[in-house]
């Protein structure tokens, strides 16, 4: 079964659809087989990998109309499912940037989870969903979808708080009353960006590691979170240019060895 992990935080611009990307890539360089689902309206990761964006799309799949048989289901996956140089993705639509007026039935918070149950057929090993900077419907489908989450921030007091506001969630959708909603576990905080020599690093570091990790595990939302690092780089920018992640076009760079590491560390936490 495929391992579900879901990129959050609902600060935008802190790196979230860089780290889906990379991470995707760097697994897919050690033989597994990834799928990337873009959850954000604005189709970033959709756009970062050189999908077809007028293909079928997550919308499409997440839309599945009662009456279809299942042939046309499959039909459908195969035809939102698109085969990319790093990856396969199901790119994100539009319609998401309005994603709780669109999904606004009760039920319709299992809607990706439901998805992700049908995709069990084509043995993808991990799934990675990249999500909006927003507190939505598409987020909460992704916190309820997910298996383990990946929290991301740029060491900004915005992110942090963004990074709160995602624990806040989860830990609702997993209160008493919500009890089989999701059983994500956070498996790390990334923080991007990072100039490593400035005492602002060095704070910010000791507060994620001392603080919020801490606060994660008491409150039994993730067990041996780890804290990692994400240099900044000029070749994120000119990898994104030329459509590709770090992996591809700078493999031996720093972020492509930071986002490796993350990556290792991120399959050790995993069970098999
Ligand atoms: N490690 C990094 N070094 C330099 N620039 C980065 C790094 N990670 C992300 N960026 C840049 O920061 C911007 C925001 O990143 P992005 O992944 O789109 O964030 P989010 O998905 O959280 O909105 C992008 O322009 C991206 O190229
Ligand atoms: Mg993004």
């Amino acid at each position: 079964m495929a391992k579900v992990i879901s990129i959050l935080t609902s600060k935008g611009g802190v790196g979230k659809t860089q780290t889906a990307l990379e991470v995707a890539a760097a697994l897919s360089r050690s033989e597994n087989k990834v799928l990337c689902i873009d959850m954000d309206g604005q189709r970033n990761l959709s756009g970062r990998v050189g999908c077809n964006l007028k293909a079928k799309n997550i919308y499409d799949c997440l839309d599945i109309d009662t009456d279809m048989t299942k042939e046309e289901v499959f039909e459908l996956i195969d035809s939102a499912i698109q085969h990319c140089e790093e990856c396969d993705i199901i790119c994100g639509s539009t319609k998401l940037s309005k994603a709780d007026k669109v999904f606004s039935d009760k039920d319709d918070i299992f809607l990706l989870r439901n998805f992700i149950k049908i995709l069990e057929r084509k043995k993808y090993d991990y799934i990675i969903i990249d999500n909006p900077p927003a507190r939505n419907i598409a987020s909460d489908m992704s916190i309820i979808a997910g298996d383990y989450a990946l929290l991301i921030s740029d060491g900004s007091k915005d992110a942090r708080q963004g990074i709160e506001y995602v624990l806040d969630d989860i830990q609702a959708y997993r209160s008493d009353e919500r009890a089989n909603w999701t059983h994500i576990q956070v498996l790390g905080i990334i923080m991007t960006k990072v100039r490593s020599n400035t005492i602002h690093y060095q704070a910010t570091g000791d507060l994620y590691e001392d603080v919020i990790i801490k606060k994660i595990q008491d409150k039994g939302l993730g067990k041996d979170v780890f804290f990692d690092t994400v240099c900044e780089a000029i070749e994120v920018m000119q990898a994104g240019n030329k459509g590709q992640s770090c992996q591809k076009y700078k493999p031996y760079g720093n972020v492509a060895r930071d986002y490796r590491r993350v990556t290792t560390k991120i399959v050790e936490r995993m069970p098999y």
